[in-house]
């Protein structure tokens, strides 16, 4: 991969953001603005300036949303087994419309392979200018409504990773990485994995947790099965368990334990290490 220096922004006419209200989307359109470059960001629940009614499952809010757009980044249908059946339409009207550059957020867990997410990396492709974003576990699991959030407050992490590591990507690097694919006067046309500057078991995040916490923060390894039966028995769909379970059983025969350089490459600065994310976001 070739590395991308700063250079001035694009001339980009307008950018809509999907999830635009989220952990990335949030991100992303604060650094567009940030940069001078006017951002939709699409919600289902519109109510602020520069927020635009947008639902996957709503395909009469889609053309209204993207009129006038550029650029759009693209975060795939929550949920949804075959995302592609909603996308494809979306992305063949958007195109015709005059996007020209689309970014997708996926997951390093998921490949052009991988059945249902795997197809959205390969319609975007089809795209005259493209980027997949393929983060690692984002650092923003540890607050908010993740499990793994409620796993700090209760004292004790459940996971079935075992001694795996994964290098946790923050979301705000995610995002920065986001706005120069979206922006920058070349298209990077590539995909981008995206980590943290190391790799860390749950037990060592835990032991960061625990010391700025000042609380015990530990980390209790169980099977697959035990997991799966758990996040089920927190109100979770058991199949979409089942599929977050495995993902953990991937990261325990170490899928996830990896650091690459793309978010230095592409930013120019270095990845947020996760205990300065700890420092500052943990309290
Ligand atoms: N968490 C991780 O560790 C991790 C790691 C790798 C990849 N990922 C990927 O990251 C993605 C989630 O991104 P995120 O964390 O930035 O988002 P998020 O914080 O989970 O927010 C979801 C966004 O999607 C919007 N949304 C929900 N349903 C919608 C619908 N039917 N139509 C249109 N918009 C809808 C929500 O907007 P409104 O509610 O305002 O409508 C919200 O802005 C997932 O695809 C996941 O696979 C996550």
């Amino acid at each position: 991969m070739s590395c991308w220096r700063p250079s001035p922004v694009a001339t980009v006419a307008e950018v809509l953001v999907i999830g635009g209200t989220g952990t990335t989307g949030g991100r992303v359109v604060a650094g567009l603005r940030a940069n001078g470059v006017t951002a939709r960001a699409a919600t289902r629940k519109p109510g602020e300036p520069g927020q635009v009614r947008f639902d996957w499952t709503d395909r009469a809010t889609h053309a209204d949303a993207v009129r006038g757009c550029s650029a759009v980044y693209l975060l795939a249908p929550v949920g949804e087994a075959d995302p592609a059946r909603l996308v494809e339409p979306f992305l063949r009207d958007a195109l015709a419309a005059g996007v020209r550059r689309v970014v997708l957020l996926g997951s390093s867990a998921v490949t052009a392979e991988t059945p249902g997410l795997g197809g959205l990396s390969r319609l975007v492709r089809a795209a005259p200018e493209w980027a997949v974003l393929r983060p690692s576990w984002f650092m923003q699991n540890f607050t908010g409504a993740h499990p793994v959030a409620q796993g700090v407050r209760d004292g004790e992490i459940v996971t079935a990773t075992g001694d795996g590591r994964v290098a946790f990507v923050d979301a705000g690097d995610i995002a920065a990485v986001a706005v120069r694919a979206l922006t920058d006067p070349e298209p990077h046309n590539t995909e981008h994995v995206l980590t943290g500057p190391s790799a860390l078991s749950y037990a060592e995040a835990a032991s960061v947790v625990s010391a700025r916490l000042g609380r015990p923060v530990r980390h209790r390894a169980v099977s697959t099965a035990e997991l799966t039966a758990r996040l089920a028995a927190s109100g979770m769909p058991a199949d979409f368990a089942a599929v977050l379970a495995a993902l953990d059983e991937d990261i325990r025969r170490g899928a996830e334990d990896r650091v690459t350089p793309a978010v230095e490459q592409v930013t120019g600065r270095p990845a947020r290490a996760f205990a300065t994310f700890v420092e500052e976001e943990i309290r």
